[in-house]
């Protein structure tokens, strides 16, 4: 069976078809996976700004599907349902995306799957990897999400802890903002860290030990908070301000190193808690998906420490790891197959919880 995927929670337009293979391990392959991106519509801002992003997901949406299609030699009567991102993300850009699908699932008589979006992050890994050593440690990393869950049995989540303040990706986003750089942060933060020395910047590491009031039945100690950090890297190109003009408070031999800095930080905080987790919860595995598994130092990091510590870990190739619709479409085939479809008065959850 096929499946057609729809992602427009954020600023992809993204639309899948991916394909059931019958094998346990690798239960998915990928047909085709159209992403089209409005970072260039966005970078001017400096920041997704909704408005824009849902009035361009209108624009992109009906040639995106049509590529997906096209590309993975399909036409709506071999396909067995459509899968679509319902939440968390913008809700106008959600809405084009349910709206469409709806459409598109009524017009050819298909079954509808509604997905959340960190089930298809988790998805990703499964896509790439084939199906994780279970119990497995997930780490979901991207600009809305730091959560971690432990994954027990195919497709059943255990949120284990998530960030009290900023995304992972969105302190990444604010950093290069307050630098100078370009959005998105995170690849370009990433690219300048690898010619900077990672200990010239002392900056702090939070470390929560106490429960949220926000999440009581979360124990608190496994939690992320990045927003410290983020300030921490304000105060420090201020202090540089002050002597030089506002203009150039950093050149760039200080803003590598400040890069390095940040990100030896960020990637020691996210690889740490994911371990800790692991062996509090005995997992077999550590899976790490999101827009930031991109990140060239957590990759080469969890991979060091999962040698050391013998502890496999996966991540997703780099073009699954931030937002696309072939994780949508798999995690709504495992939806389908579990027997959870929608009906047509589905509606978009800005704030869906997994
Ligand atoms: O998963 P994603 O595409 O969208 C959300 O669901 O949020 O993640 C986007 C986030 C952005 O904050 C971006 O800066 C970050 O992922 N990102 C990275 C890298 N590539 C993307 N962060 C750090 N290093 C990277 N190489
Ligand atoms: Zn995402």
């Amino acid at each position: 069976m096929r499946i057609l995927g729809i992602e427009t929670s954020c600023d992809e337009t993204s639309a899948a078809v991916v394909e059931e293979t019958g094998s346990p391990e690798r239960p998915w392959l990928i047909r085709s996976n159209v992403v089209a991106s409005q970072t260039a519509i966005h970078r001017e801002w400096g920041g997704v700004v909704p408005e824009l992003a849902s009035r361009q997901h209108i624009r992109d949406i009906c040639g995106v599907v049509e590529r997906a299609l096209d590309e993975a030699g399909s036409t709506w009567s071999d396909l067995g349902a459509v899968a679509v991102t319902q939440g968390p993300g913008l809700v106008g850009s959600l809405l084009v995306g349910v709206a469409f699908a709806k459409a598109a699932a009524a017009a050819a008589g298909l079954p509808l799957v509604a997905v959340h979006h960190l089930a298809g992050h988790i998805e990703s890994l499964i896509l790439h990897n084939g199906e994780l050593p279970l119990p497995a440690v997930v780490l979901v990393v991207s600009g809305g999400h730091t959560s971690l869950y432990l994954v027990a049995s195919p497709g059943a989540y255990q949120l284990l802890s998530r960030t009290r303040d900023d995304a992972a990706g969105e302190a990444y986003d604010k950093v290069a903002k307050l630098l100078g750089l370009w959005y998105p942060g995170g690849p370009v933060v990433d690219r300048l860290a690898r010619d900077g020395n990672d200990r010239a910047v002392a900056l702090p590491a939070t470390r929560l030990t106490h429960a949220d009031r926000n999440a009581p039945e979360l124990k608190g100690d496994l939690d992320f908070s990045f927003s410290g950090l983020k300030t921490a890297v304000l105060r420090h190109v201020r202090r540089h301000a002050e002597g030089r003009g506002a203009d150039a408070p950093l050149d760039p031999r200080e803003i590598a190193d400040l890069c390095a800095s940040f990100q030896r930080v960020v990637v020691t905080t996210l690889v740490d808690r994911a371990f800790d987790a692991a062996r509090r919860f005995q997992a077999k595995s550590i899976g790490v998906s999101g827009g930031v598994s991109a990140n060239s130092r957590l990759r080469a990091d969890l991979k060091m420490h999962g040698e050391l510590r013998e502890m496999p870990t996966f991540v997703p190739s780099l073009q699954l790891s931030t937002d696309n619709a072939a994780m949508i479409a798999a995690a709504g085939l495992r939806k389908f197959r579990a027997g959870v479809t929608a009906g047509l008065d589905l509606n978009a959850d800005p704030s869906l919880p997994l």
